[in-house]
């Protein structure tokens, strides 16, 4: 029978409890997930008592004000707070999503918050991006070109071949279908997941790039497309609605016509 042993920091203690002031009465109770690795200590789960009169409606305004009123050393990121920049994705009841454009009201009772799964956590809801990007980089995402631009102007697309590119464009590399594909769990170094294979059919999509032969070379690897079995957990996570399975469904049929 196989054992699985699990790292010291995999068990989660019961942290600090911040009560709300006296007399606050419209509280809801946030259980956030801390860790300091430096520290030597195993992650826990610090409670907040936040006063909703006294915040705005996201989850990441009671982060912010948590920050701001309660404890300073919560650490996580965040930037445009309108779901364009991606860098608040964290774990929230159980869900990926940006902590910016999730609605502190579509949450029943307690709200509780851990960083994206299956990454390596640099602190407290940070996680740890760099072999996210480095698979991203690994696709070259740019336009690829073989023949000498137009030398009076840039090249153009019809609307037409624009509208290809719709459900594609709009992904802010948030993580939060990579972070909830079982194999990408299995698979992070060799499969390269529903994030970074949507932005590779993104490319092969696009009218204007003429490199979609050697970019099908590259993804044509047992392990680097084909570990997408199709499970889609990464359509029902995306917070900007998009279908990753559904382009690498299209990269799988691209494969079959050109053989
Ligand atoms: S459909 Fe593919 S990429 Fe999406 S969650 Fe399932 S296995 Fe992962
Ligand atoms: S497809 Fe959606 S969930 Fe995945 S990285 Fe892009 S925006 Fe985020
Ligand atoms: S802060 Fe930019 S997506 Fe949430």
């Amino acid at each position: 029978m196989a054992q699985f042993i699990l790292p010291p920091n995999s068990r989660i203690k019961q942290g600090e409890h911040h009560a709300a002031p006296e007399g606050v009465a419209n509280t809801r109770i946030f259980k956030v997930y801390r860790w300091e690795p430096d520290s030597g200590e195993n992650p826990r789960l610090d409670t907040y008592e936040v006063d909703l009169d006294t915040c705005g409606p996201m989850v990441l305004d009671a982060l912010v004000k948590i920050k701001n009123e309660i404890d300073p050393t919560l650490t996580f990121r965040r930037s445009c707070r309108e779901g364009i920049c991606g860098s608040c994705a964290m774990n929230i009841d159980g869900r990926n999503t940006l902590a910016c454009t999730k609605a502190i009201d579509e949450i029943d009772n307690e709200v509780r918050i851990y960083p994206l799964p299956s990454m390596r956590v640099v602190k407290d809801l940070v996680p740890d991006m760099t072999h996210f990007y480095a698979q991203y980089a690994s696709i070259r995402p740019w336009i690829r070109t073989q023949t000498p631009p137009p030398p009076d102007r840039e090249r153009l697309q019809s609307p037409e071949d624009r509208e290809e590119l719709d459900g594609l464009y709009e992904c802010i590399m948030c993580a939060c279908c990579q972070t909830s594909c079982p194999s990408y769990w299995w698979n992070p170094d060799r499969y390269l997941g529903p994030a970074i294979l949507l932005q590779a059919y993104r490319w092969v999509a696009d009218s204007r790039d003429e490199d979609t032969g050697a970019r099908l070379d590259d993804l044509d690897d047992a392990f680097k497309l084909y570990r997408c079995h199709t499970i889609m957990n990464c359509a029902s996570a995306c917070p900007k609605g998009l279908n990753p399975a559904k382009a690498i469904a299209e990269l799988k049929r691209l494969m079959v016509a050109r053989q």
